[in-house]
């Protein structure tokens, strides 16, 4: 059978949408991982003595319809045990209570550990490598209160918390995520406000955010690396996330928009952690523009020598969180006003109508762009070791709708694992895993749950949250056990 899929995988050509790009003959290697993402806040809230976290309090405090809706479909996540051949399973633990309810160290929730210990165990005896975040956006109330990420004490806390879930479950675990995504934890939680704490404090707060943020991540990943690598021989990553940018002409000042944009993205986050400091066009653009507005100091804060041989380096391998492509030009330089990260990068940011969308504003399928952007991260970071930790497509249809998704999601990681492939093959991008998100439809934040990203369909409006596999969940699962990107 696995013969005559990879036979019928040879001569599969590509849909019309990439006219002249046939997707044949792709597969991938024997050791390559593969598997589904999730996390913890995403599917429950309130198990085992959980105490509050920032998303606790924006979806229960606030009195909008769609957040109190929210509060009464919460479902605890659970893997969905199939006949699957998965070889990982990302998931984050809940800093916020199901492990430790108020975030300080010292009270340890032994119901929420047992629990991630069954988990851990489940996966292992089934064959699968957890892959585990320590940190998915929520930030415990209790530490918000007292300044949250915009405060230095957090890196500390953050620090401990992470001692405590090596020490617990390093001996399981091989793969770690410090943080998931920081740049919506800080630029869209401190900076434009669009996420939980909602402080908007723009063109300041994302970049306080994250200078805290990056300390606290050094810290985690020597911490493991003193104490806890020469015994549990594990790997300690951070996922950051990034669109392609592609320029709009070849110009020179689109191409170098292009550059700038994805350095004000992801350099700002992978460059002091691959090569110590915040990328020259991030602290010479936000320096003169904080000089023109009448400040003294940088916006963007600086780094000592010490704080940056403590960050240089503290990556085992990256975790790539990468969805969709945007456009970029080049544009007048904003006016100086009000400060803000956008109006710092100076670049239109858009993309092609003629794309194919999704139930997110800013998906549009556009697969190429996944080997760009491995390609520019390889060039620009030396070629780092690279698992893709979210790749996916949402809908919103109704239920029977919903699972009827060959055309769209099947479609859509069909062509983003072609040019994946390509990428590690052609490119010679150092990729050694992919896990889509997500296993299953879930709380999409701030969207509620209008936007399905899951292979299986969650009822939310039936009492036991009944999953189905959608058809993108069967075409999947024959990807994984051919290794091949069968029809
Ligand atoms: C990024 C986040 O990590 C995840 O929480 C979110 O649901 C997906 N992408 C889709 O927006």
């Amino acid at each position: 059978v696995i013969l005559f899929l990879c036979l019928s995988c040879i001569l599969t050509v590509g849909r019309a949408q990439d006219d002249d790009y046939v997707v044949n003959n792709k597969y991938f290697p024997d050791k390559f991982m593969f598997g589904c993402a999730t996390a913890s806040y995403q599917g429950a809230w309130d198990e085992d003595g959980k105490g509050q976290n920032i998303w606790d309090n924006l979806t229960h405090t606030l009195s909008r319809t769609a957040y109190r809706k929210i509060r009464t479909m919460e479902t605890w996540p659970c893997y969905v045990k199939e006949n699957w051949v998965l070889t990982t399973i990302g998931f984050s633990i809940s800093w916020s209570g199901k492990y430790l309810p108020t975030g300080f160290p010292y009270k340890i929730n032994e119901a929420g550990v047992q629990y991630y210990r069954n988990f851990i165990k489940e996966l292992k005896d089934n064959g699968i490598e957890p892959l585990v975040t320590i940190f998915h956006w929520d930030t415990p109330q209790g530490l918000h209160e007292v300044g949250g990420w915009l405060s230095e004490f957090i890196v500390d806390y953050y620090a401990e918390y992470a001692r405590i879930v090596f020490q617990l479950f390093g001996d399981d675990v091989k793969y770690w995520l410090t943080f998931n995504e920081p740049k919506q934890t800080c630029q869209q939680g401190y900076g434009s406000g669009e996420k939980a704490p909602f402080v908007q404090s723009h063109g300041l707060g994302e970049y306080i955010c994250t200078h805290i943020l990056l300390k606290a991540h050094a810290k985690a990943w020597h911490i493991y690396d003193d104490e806890f690598r020469p015994t549990q021989n594990g790997l300690v990553g951070i996922t950051i996330d990034t669109p392609w940018f592609e320029p709009n002409t070849t110009s020179d000042e689109d191409l170098e928009a292009s550059e700038r944009q994805l350095q004000f993205e992801f350099g700002w986050y992978a460059n002091p952690i691959f090569n110590g400091d915040y990328p020259e066009i991030m602290k010479t653009r936000i320096a003169n523009r904080s000089a023109l507005e009448g400040f003294q100091t940088s916006r963007l804060p600086e780094f000592t020598q010490e704080e940056i041989d403590f960050i240089n380096g503290t990556f085992d391998y990256l975790g790539l969180n990468h969805y969709s492509t945007y456009m970029v030009s080049a544009m007048p330089e904003p006016e100086i006003g009000d400060p803000s990260w956008e109006k710092d990068t100076g670049i239109a940011v858009f993309q092609d109508p003629s794309w194919e969308g999704s139930a997110s504003d800013w998906v549009k399928v556009t697969p190429w762009g996944m080997r760009k952007i491995l390609k520019w991260v390889k060039e620009t970071y030396n070629n780092p070791a690279i698992i893709i930790t979210e790749n996916g497509i949402s809908d919103n249809g109704t239920l029977s709708e919903d699972l009827d998704d060959e055309s769209f999601r099947s479609h859509y990681y069909k062509y983003y694992l072609s040019y994946l492939r390509d990428a590690m093959i052609e490119d010679g991008v150092n990729v050694f895993g992919y896990t889509v998100w997500s296993l299953m439809d879930n709380f999409e934040w701030t969207r509620g749950y209008t936007e399905k990203f899951g292979l299986y369909q969650v009822d939310f409006s039936s009492g036991n949250r009944t999953r189905t596999p959608k058809k993108s969940a069967t075409y999947y699962s024959k990807v994984i056990s051919t290794r091949c990107l069968v029809d």
